[in-house]
């Protein structure tokens, strides 16, 4: 819903957690600074995947690999080539468009309309209507159904270079209302590759022309060998990588669901060939799991097989999140086959096989890959965590329920008054407590308003320091989402806290 939406970017804004990027030159489109929150949070997230995909498996380790790879892996991995989106002018708005985007609002507005059909005959019929039945018998329902999952066949994760032309057609055959009403002027599909270039060395001769990386898995291919060899890793086994990737989006809209420098984490999982449909199997489970593990709400998250595959993939599926403007993919599980390295094999006139001890013989291993974008999880869990309540008193609260683990500032120490002292301790207690955790320290404004503060920053507890402090050594500890109040022990702060933050 959008003003959700809407509230969820402002607050985003106004708590230090996401800022867009050059805002006093009016920003840049689609790029986006973590703020003071903002980078603690999304370092919470990275550490969380981190430990669950490298800590907790001993046959997964971790690299970083350069941004800059040589030109060659961009025509092994295909991007060069097929990396592109379909893009489409209309001559009379001088506007561009994304053409699978603008498809899919054509068929979005089908789907209204069949909707619109059902409704209208659920009032004709009334209790003698069965929905299912009406959708496949009815002339005009099946053929805007018949419409749509042809146009959808087409425009699924590959949209390849001979659907294209059909796209313009398509558009000018569905002639209802959308972004560029009753306007037929356009121009044919072209390709536009989504990978930034850029050129190394100074002079204008020797350049290289280079590539930002549009993904971080080709590190982890092409350094696949290395690390086997070296970290002695036994297949199956597992590379994991997070960090920076660039695209040049052209649909650049919600905020940082899709933006054109991101970060992804990525895990490549090296198999048996023949195996992958096990592993496939196992990592869906696996990763599913992780996610329901925040406690974002069991509900929110659905598997999207792919039908139409990848060049490189013999099965994919993306987890899907309920983000405030519906279901969308958060995470890809992909089945690569050995296309990845077969083809980095071919074009770097190097192995990159695998002996297999066992069987005593060499193999190029299948590829398992994992690949989440970082700030995409991101604003799952912002968007899901920013709540308003209503409380007894007719008043409301805004908090964000962010699961503790993730939350960037785990306890604010607040002194009930900023003097007898209160300040002294409350600031002790701060720097016992920041060996193990973020703290924070805050005396401005009643305790009321700071612990409504705290609520909207995301901040799972405030330890309140009183005048009882100063007698029995005890403070106030305040739940973030219950609002709950106990006295403890300042020596026990510590196991307290721990026990809800850690994992
Ligand atoms: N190595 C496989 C790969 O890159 P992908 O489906 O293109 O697959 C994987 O990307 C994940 O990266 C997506 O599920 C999404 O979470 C994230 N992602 C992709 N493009 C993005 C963008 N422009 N902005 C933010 N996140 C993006």
């Amino acid at each position: 819903n959008e003003d959700q939406f809407k509230k969820v970017i402002s607050h985003a804004k106004e708590y230090g957690y996401v800022f867009q990027s050059s805002e006093i030159y009016d920003g840049l489109s689609a790029v986006y600074d973590y703020a003071q929150n903002g980078v603690e949070l999304k370092k919470n997230i990275r550490d969380y995947w981190w430990k669950a995909m490298v800590q907790m498996h001993d046959n997964i380790v971790g690299i970083d690999a350069a941004i800059f790879m040589h030109p060659t892996t961009w025509k092994a991995s295909g991007h060069v080539d097929a990396f592109s989106d379909p893009l489409i002018d209309n001559k009379d708005s001088k506007k561009r468009y994304r053409a699978d985007v603008l498809v899919e609002d054509y068929c979005a507005k089908i789907e209204a309309k069949i909707e619109k059909e059902v409704k209208k005959a659920e009032k004709r019929f009334g209790d003698a209507f069965n929905k299912e039945e009406f959708i496949s018998t009815n002339g005009r329902v099946v053929g805007y159904q018949e419409k749509i999952d042809s146009i959808l066949k087409r425009l699924g994760q590959s949209l390849e270079k001979e659907d294209l032309a059909d796209v313009k057609a398509l558009i000018e055959e569905l002639d209802i209302a959308c972004p560029v009403s009753g306007s037929r002027n356009w121009t044919d599909v072209k390709q536009f590759n989504l990978m930034f270039g850029t050129k190394l060395g100074a002079s204008a001769e020797s350049a290289m022309d280079l590539y930002l990386r549009p993904e971080t898995a080709q590190g982890i291919f092409v350094n696949f060998l290395n690390v086997q060899k070296t970290g002695r890793m036994k297949i199956p086994f597992g590379i994991a990588q997070t960090g920076k990737a660039f695209r040049n989006e052209i649909v650049a809209r919600q905020f940082i669901f899709r933006m054109r420098e991101f970060e992804q984490m990525e895990m490549q999982f090296f198999i048996k060939p023949g195996t992958q449909k096990e592993w496939f199997d196992y990592w869906k489970d696996a990763r599913l799991k992780w996610h329901k593990s925040l406690g974002l709400g069991e509900d929110n998250y659905r598997f999207h097989d792919h039908e139409k595959l990848a060049h490189y993939a013999d099965a994919a599926t993306d987890i899907e999140f309920k983000f405030p403007f519906g279901f969308k993919e958060l995470e890809g599980i992909h089945s690569r086959t050995d296309f990845d390295l077969k083809q980095h094999e071919e074009f770097s006139g190097k192995k990159l096989q695998y002996f297999d001890h066992e069987d005593n013989a060499s193999y190029t291993p299948y590829v398992l890959e994992t690949s989440i974008g970082l700030d995409r999880m991101f604003l799952a869990v912002f968007s899901n965590a920013l709540v308003e309540e209503e409380l007894e008193n007719n008043t409301t609260r805004t908090v964000l329920k962010l699961p503790a683990v993730l939350a960037p500032t785990k306890a604010a120490i607040l002194p009930l008054v900023k003097k007898d002292g209160l300040p002294e301790v409350a600031k002790q207690i701060v720097d016992d407590l920041k060996w193990d955790f973020n703290v924070t320290y805050d005396e401005k404004d009643a305790v009321g308003r700071r612990y409504r503060r705290q609520d909207a920053n995301g901040t799972p507890f405030c330890i309140t320091v009183d005048h009882d402090t100063l007698e029995d050594n005890s403070v106030t500890i305040r739940h973030r989402d219950t609002m709950e109040q106990k006295r403890v022990k300042i020596e026990d702060l510590k196991a307290i806290i721990k026990a809800e933050v850690d994992v």
